[in-house]
């Protein structure tokens, strides 16, 4: 099996080929444009006999035409995946996840290559604080932001793909996702490497707001477990029963660093700031048998904090350029 995974060389695509590569004996090359958010020192140590890298955009139709056409299967990662990026400029958005995902769909359809697509739980829109509900596969698209309704556009590129094509693709919708190699603009890194840094956590708003959180090994198995065993044209969601309030999570991890759990500041709130997301993930369970590993969300997290304390090196270059953008937006 040859797997072409683009994005490879962000946060979750790293952590897919890492998982494949040790759990299969399948070859894979990496399709990434190395944006700011790519990193070739996330894939560093991987066998080079079954890894190749090639730097390259997902938009670009015949490199996307000729990477396909010699695989057996495309795992469909790179976006741009940052909401407040996608409020200061929407357009590398619609550029990357909606032309990207066409690009891919046509080459996939030309050479008739199986296809996974990889998306959020974000194209639902949000939850009630107080509502017990939680998404489902039937659960009506509803995106908030610019990246939230790109993803929404290309999970519906994708099915439209399905339906008039029979293109052979499955897609999953994951919930927010934690771990080693997330770039430090996100949530849960800016926090650690700000406290790493002697700084204060930056919460937006009230810190209220829910996230369903989910370690990155287990979404990585979980896309595994449907490219193998999924039901072509069907789509799966991804989650693990991790929901925590931001203000929560920013006590854990201001506690697990030894300092006072209020040591942090308020800031200005995200526009159009989702209230909660929650998956529900019995289709999963149920149909392919998968469940998640990390059950106890403090021990991910204590390991996520060893593995930014240890590889300073990694996150470094990125946080004064990532700090800057959010002190000119007052977070
Ligand atoms: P990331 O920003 O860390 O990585 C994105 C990667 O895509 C980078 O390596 C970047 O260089 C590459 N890329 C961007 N534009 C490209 C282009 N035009 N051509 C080729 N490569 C390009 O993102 P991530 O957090 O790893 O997210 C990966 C996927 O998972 C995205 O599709 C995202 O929507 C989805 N997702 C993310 C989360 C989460 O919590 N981070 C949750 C659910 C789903
Ligand atoms: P983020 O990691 O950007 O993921 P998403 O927007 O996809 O959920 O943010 C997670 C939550 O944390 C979200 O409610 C926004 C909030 N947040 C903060 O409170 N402070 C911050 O510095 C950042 C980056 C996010």
């Amino acid at each position: 099996m040859r797997q072409l995974v683009t994005g490879g060389a962000g946060f979750i695509g790293s952590n897919y080929v890492r998982h494949v590569l040790a759990h299969t004996d399948h070859r894979v090359t990496v399709v990434d444009k190395l944006t700011y958010a790519g990193n070739r020192a996330s894939l560093a140590g991987l066998p080079d006999d079954r890894l190749m890298f090639v730097q390259g955009d997902v938009c670009d139709a015949p490199l996307v035409g000729d990477l396909v056409a010699d695989h057996d299967l495309v795992v469909h990662f790179a976006a741009e995946s940052h909401n407040d990026n996608s409020l200061r400029d929407p357009s590398p958005f619609l550029q990357t996840n909606l032309v990207g995902t066409y690009t891919l769909l046509e080459a996939v359809r030309a050479h008739d290559v199986r296809y996974h697509h990889i998306s959020t739980d974000e194209v639902y829109g949000d939850l009630e604080l107080d509502d017990p509900a939680r998404f489902t596969e039937s659960t009506p698209y509803n995106p908030s932001s610019p990246y939230s309704a790109t993803k929404a556009g290309s999970d519906l590129l994708v099915r439209a793909w399905v339906r008039s094509f029979g293109v052979r693709a499955t897609i999953s919708n994951c919930s927010n996702n934690y771990g080693p190699f997330q770039h430090v603009e996100k949530f849960i890194p800016r926090q650690i490497t700000n406290v790493l840094d002697g700084g204060r956590p930056k919460l937006y708003g009230a810190g209220a707001n829910v996230r369903d959180w989910i370690h990155a090994d287990d979404h990585s198995a979980a896309v595994l477990a449907i490219v193998e065993r999924g039901q072509l044209g069907e789509t799966y969601l991804i989650g693990a029963d991790g929901e925590r309030d931001n203000r929560q999570v920013v006590e854990t991890i201001l506690t697990l660093l030894g300092r006072p759990a209020d040591d942090f500041d308020h800031v200005n709130d995200r526009a159009g700031h989702d209230l909660r997301y929650a998956i529900d993930w019995s289709k999963l369970r149920d149909e392919l048998g998968w469940r998640p590993r990390y059950a106890d969300f403090g021990e991910g997290l204590a390991a996520t904090i060893g593995w930014y304390r240890a590889n300073a090196d990694w996150w470094r270059p990125q946080k004064a350029a990532t700090e800057a953008k959010y002190a000119e937006a007052g977070q």
